[in-house]
């Protein structure tokens, strides 16, 4: 199969027919590039899986066109509705009781579906004219890092998908951010550009130590092929070391990616897929990731520096 990439306006059309022939296809969003496919068609869903060789016992996300399909997928809780009104569409998923017409490819046969609804243009674009809600997961191969440009789903994806619309790099850069929502009150899954600070004053936050069942929990994900160690502070071990650093340079290490110069965050999440995808593809030995301070998203970003580094 060979995969184009297709640039808006004009691509659109072509994009949602594919998805109404069952076709997955490469959007992107707010958050990464995203993997997208008819959720309410078991086939359609079933090549997600194919592409992406993703287990089949790892649940998949469902991006909704519009709210009125949140009931029609879910049971919603009044914090549901809560937390819809005021972070949707953006980069928050709920994870809720499903509804029957949710198929079980999409739940991994769980008795829940995570939600979402996307803030990107052109994912809305595709969304609406569509007209149902899509399965989509990080267009990345399973385990590897999320694309957050049309150019790296190309390098995870080619040949195997037949379409990936171009939307510019991801304004987020990291997935969003995924909460379990119950009567009891809010478990973070995943965390994200939503933070655990904005949650709290929700509904309390229980302990996310006990692990709803989230295969992306696995502890090693989000992971190059390069080695990757994390460290307050950084050494070089090799003439091949490379660093990944907060926002400054260090001595002696062969190659080196700052995620933000003005030690902004945000902008470090939106550059950290990016910035370890060169790394890996420099050659290295070994990748040095500088800890960066655990406040707002600082957290989100930590948790994937310490999946990277788990193996
Ligand atoms: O930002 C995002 O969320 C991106 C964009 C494309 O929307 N999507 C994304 O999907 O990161 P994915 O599949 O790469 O990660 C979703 C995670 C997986 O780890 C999956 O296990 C978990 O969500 N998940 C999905 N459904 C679940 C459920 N019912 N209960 C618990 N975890 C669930
Ligand atoms: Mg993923």
């Amino acid at each position: 199969m060979k995969t184009l990439t297709l640039q808006a306006p004009d691509g659109v059309s072509t994009i949602v027919e594919a998805l109404a022939t069952g076709e997955p296809v490469a959007l992107p969003t707010e958050t990464v590039y995203g993997l997208a496919a008819d959720a309410l068609s078991p086939n359609a869903c079933a090549k997600i899986f194919e592409a992406k060789n993703r287990p089949l016992s790892d649940p998949l996300i469902v991006h909704i066109p519009s709210i009125d399909w949140l009931p029609r997928l879910t049971s919603p809780t009044p914090t549901a509705l809560q937390l819809a009104e005021k972070y949707w569409p953006g980069p928050l998923t709920m994870v809720l009781p499903r509804q029957p017409i949710v198929p079980d490819i999409v739940t991994a046969g769980q008795e829940t579906v995570a939600i979402r609804m996307s803030a990107h243009p052109l994912f809305q674009e595709v969304a609406t004219a569509f007209g149902k809600p899509l399965a989509a997961p990080s267009a990345n191969r399973f385990g590897r890092i999320s694309p957050t440009s049309a150019a790296h789903v190309l390098a995870e994806l080619d040949g195997r998908i037949p379409f990936i619309l171009d939307g510019g790099p991801c304004a987020h850069g990291i997935e969003s951010t995924i909460v379990h929502v119950s009567e009891e009150g809010l478990r973070i899954l995943r965390e994200g550009p939503i933070t655990r600070e904005d949650l709290r004053a929700f509904a309390p936050l229980l302990d996310d130590s006990i692990a709803v069942s989230a295969p992306g929990g696995l502890k090693s994900h989000y992971a190059p092929r390069t080695p990757l160690v994390l460290e307050k502070n950084p050494t070089p071990r090799s003439k091949k070391t490379g660093l990944l650093a907060f926002s400054a340079p260090r001595e002696g290490f062969a190659q080196t990616e700052i995620l933000s110069a003005t030690s902004d965050l945000r902008e470090a999440a939106a550059n950290l897929y990016g910035a370890m995808r060169r790394l890996d593809e420099a050659g290295l030995d070994l990748i040095v990731a500088e800890e960066i301070p655990e406040s707002g998203i600082g957290a989100a970003i930590m948790e994937r520096l310490r999946k990277a580094a788990a193996r």
